[in-house]
Parts: C-alpha cells; sequence; structure tokens
C-alpha cells in the first residue's frame, strides 16, 4: 500500500495529502499534538534506523528545543504518525524569551544538531500579536549579532544533550544546513551561512516597491563548522591548546575561552549558493557533491546551478543563456 505525503512548513502545521490528487486530507496543530509552536520544514530520515526526526520548539513557560522522533513507516496515514511520535527529550533555548529562528538541523550518525541563531522572534511581541491585526513575521524578529549562534547537539540514542557551550567566532543567519558527519573524534557542520540578517530586513512591501535589489555580498556560502568531540566536557579541554580539531583536514578552528568552545567556519566556496540537492544517501556521511542555486542577489552567481566538489573544490556551473543552459567552468 502506498503511503500518503506529509508536508509541513515553519509554523509546523502538518497537512497529509492524496498522493493522487494531492487534496489535502488532514491538517494538524503542532501545538495541540506537541505542544510545540514550530517546526523545522525539513524532518530528517534516519536510513539506518527508518526513524524520522524533527526539532520544534515551544515557548509557554521559557522557549525550549524539542526533538520529536516518529518511528519508522509502520505509520498508516499522518493522524497514525502522529500518535506514535515520542518527544526523545526537551532543553531550554538559551535566552526564554527570544526564540531562534528555526528552519532546518543536521543530523550525523549518532548526533542531532541544532543551532540557535541570534535571529529572534520576540516571544512577548509574538504573544501580542495573537490579539493584534496588521502585524507580519518580521515584525517580531529581532537581530543580536552579538550573542553570536549557538551550537546544540543531542545524541539519537540517549537523547542525552551535550552541556557544552558552544558559539561561533561571527554571527550568522541561515535557513539550510547542508549536512553533518564524523570523522574521528570530531564533528563536522556544513551550513549555508549569510554575514547578517539582511536578506529578510529590506525585504519590506516599501523596499520591493522602490527597486531594491538584494546585494550579491549578503547572500548565503557554505560553511563548514567542526567542533571536536572532547567538547562534550569541557573540563578535558585546554586553553592553551590553539585548535582543538585534530585528526581531520580543515581550516576550520575550535578552541577554549572562558569555559566556551569558540568555533572559526572554513569558507568551503567564495560561490554564493544555497537551496541544495544531495544523494540522500549520503545525509550523516561525508559527502562530494552538491547541486545548489546560486545567490539571491544579481551578481556573477545569480541565475545559475552550481555542482560543487567539496573534496576539490571545482564549480561546475550552468547559466541559462537563450532559451538553455550553458557550462561554465
Ligand atoms: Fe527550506
Amino acid at each position: 500500500m502506498g503511503l500518503n505525503p506529509i508536508v509541513i512548513g515553519d509554523t509546523g502545521y502538518m497537512f497529509e495529502l492524496d498522493r493522487f490528487s494531492l487534496e489535502c486530507l488532514s491538517r494538524h496543530d503542532p501545538v495541540k499534538e506537541f505542544s510545540v509552536h514550530c517546526q523545522s520544514s525539513h524532518p530528517l530520515l534516519d536510513q539506518e534506523t527508518g526513524y524520522t526526526y524533527n526539532i520544534g520548539i515551544s515557548i509557554f513557560s521559557g522557549a525550549k528545543w524539542n526533538v520529536l522522533k516518529f518511528p519508522p513507516a509502520a505509520s498508516k496515514n499522518a493522524k497514525d504518525a502522529i500518535k506514535k511520535c515520542e518527544i526523545l527529550t526537551t532543553f531550554p533555548c538559551r535566552n526564554k524569551t527570544l526564540i531562534s529562528w528555526l528552519h532546518s538541523f543536521g543530523m550525523s550518525k549518532n548526533y542531532l544538531i541544532c543551532i540557535d541563531q541570534p535571529s529572534y522572534f520576540n516571544a512577548a511581541k509574538v504573544i501580542s500579536s495573537i490579539f493584534a491585526k496588521g502585524i507580519c513575521p518580521k515584525d517580531m524578529n529581532e537581530w543580536k549579532p552579538e550573542h553570536k549562534n549557538r551550537f546544540y547537539f543531542v545524541h539519537k540514542q540517549t537523547g542525552k544533550v551535550v552541556k557544552t557551550e558552544i558559539l561561533s567566532k561571527e554571527a550568522f543567519f541561515f535557513y539550510h544546513f547542508l549536512n553533518c558527519f564524523e570523522v574521528g573524534d570530531n564533528l563536522i557542520v556544513d551550513v549555508f551561512c549569510m554575514p547578517n540578517f539582511n536578506l529578510v530586513e529590506n525585504q519590506t512591501i516599501e523596499n520591493l516597491r522602490t527597486g531594491y535589489k538584494a546585494r550579491d555580498k549578503d547572500s548565503p556560502t557554505l560553511q563548514r563548522f567542526v567542533i571536536p568531540l572532547i567538547a562534550t566536557d569541557i573540563r578535558k579541554c585546554s586553553e592553551s591548546v590553539p585548535n582543538l580539531i585534530t585528526g581531520f583536514n580543515t581550516t576550520a578552528r575550535a578552541y577554549k575561552v572562558d569555559n566556551k568552545i569558540v568555533l572559526e567556519s572554513e569558507i568551503l566556496s567564495d560561490t554564493r549558493m544555497e537551496f541544495s540537492s544531495i544523494n540522500r544517501k549520503f545525509l550523516g556521511n561525508p559527502l562530494r557533491f552538491v547541486w545548489c542555486s546560486g545567490a539571491f542577489a544579481v551578481s556573477l552567481h545569480h541565475h545559475k546551478i552550481f555542482k560543487f566538489d567539496i573534496e576539490t573544490k571545482d564549480i561546475l556551473c550552468w547559466q541559462a543563456k537563450e532559451n538553455q543552459f550553458v557550462v561554465l567552468k
């Protein structure tokens, strides 16, 4: 028997569609079902175990991350899948009233990784918006780059959350993880990072009407963060070690300062790219090829499709020209 697709957006509402007609068969409220107020739009299927994971945030009694775990494809429909879902763990967001923008998360063989980014929804504004008119999500956003990005990782088997405070050196805004994987004693986290919040902040109706165009330098680049697993026990990390990453070839750095781990990323390519597609068999494992679309802004990278070789850093580029795509090397 074929199964119907279940689709989801950042609000966390889940919709079961008829797989032939795409008619909506049922709609499920995440607050009623799981007590979460948003969910990632990109649930991840663990190919080894068949479990599907998602991450949500609940906002009542202080913002908290919630890890949702759906059992292997034994579900007859969305209602059944939701009934069988378990909350693997919950843990507090770093700020009780500032809710990180959540769109995707990462998964390696043993861990689920989420990033609390400094582009927030203000909980007080969110709650007051329920009773107000004329407010859009952007009106509830706050960008606080001084907070940097906090990385969390959770053990998939035990639900145990690593307590060490792990922060990026530079703040970034992102929509999508590319992939996460483990090599030796390192957890590698690849993310499409934007250096600021301009993409969202500048897309007001006023700006669009006056011909505002996004800028290439605000568009995402693919960046690699490497978390040395020794960081699971901060007491074992020494401040005198300039880079805690060992046994993995990268220019990324991780070091201890003030009882925290700071991550400096490796920029895998200067080419502005996003909205990736990969062979899903490699999800959670080292990945070589990634297909992306070009930058949001009018630029060298605009209106192009890339095939990026992470190993050699070569890029094949297709550009739309006179109704056909040409390959640019
Ligand atoms: Fe997405």
